[in-house]
């Protein structure tokens, strides 16, 4: 009789314990079910919010001011590391934005103002003034960017490197003449 008594109380205990256990796990499933709907409906959000009046993305932010234009000297190379380009001043005083990129393995190329030469130190490469390839094993000129010169002031728009496969002169961009 004892034992029996025994028995059934430890039953009890387990069926208390099962019961306990069950409501945790369905405590934990849940609150987990409630966190993943709650991330899917903030992600739904944030990508049908509209951008707030006069929000531009980040392209304001990419434009760098090159300060004024009669700074450069034909020939020369300018290296704006924070925006990753050389600004070009060519020969004939247009400009360009380069990236510092090589079109080979994406090495950092450094400007050679003696050979006037871009010279790739991963495996030779070598572009002129304008970016053009003047030794393989680089593919392709080197990426642009868009240069404007507003206010007599060279602006360039680092939000896009443009891609390209030959020297086109409608890249090169002058001071408007006038005052
Ligand atoms: S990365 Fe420039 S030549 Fe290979």
């Amino acid at each position: 009789m004892i034992r029996w008594k025994k028995r059934e109380s430890a039953d009890r205990a387990n069926a208390v314990d099962n019961q306990t256990r069950r409501s945790l796990l369905n405590g934990m499933w849940l609150t987990l079910g409630g966190l993943a709907l709650a991330e899917v409906a903030w992600l739904v959000g944030s990508f049908l919010k509209p951008l707030k009046h006069g929000a531009t993305s980040d392209r304001s932010a990419a434009i760098v001011d090159a300060g004024p234009a009669d700074r450069y000297s034909p020939s020369t190379v300018t290296a704006f590391p924070q925006g990753r380009f050389y600004l070009a001043c060519l020969e004939d005083g247009g400009f360009m934005a380069l990236s510092r990129r090589c079109t080979h393995l994406g090495c950092t190329l450094p400007w050679d103002p003696e050979k006037k030469q871009f010279a790739c130190p991963c495996h030779a490469s070598a572009f002129d003034i304008r970016g053009c390839v003047i030794k393989s094993p680089a593919p392709r000129p080197l990426d642009r960017f868009a240069v404007s010169i507003e206010n007599k002031r060279v602006k360039v728009d680092t939000s896009r490197a443009i891609r390209r496969i030959g020297f086109d002169a409608s890249e090169v961009v002058y001071v408007p003449a006038g005052p």
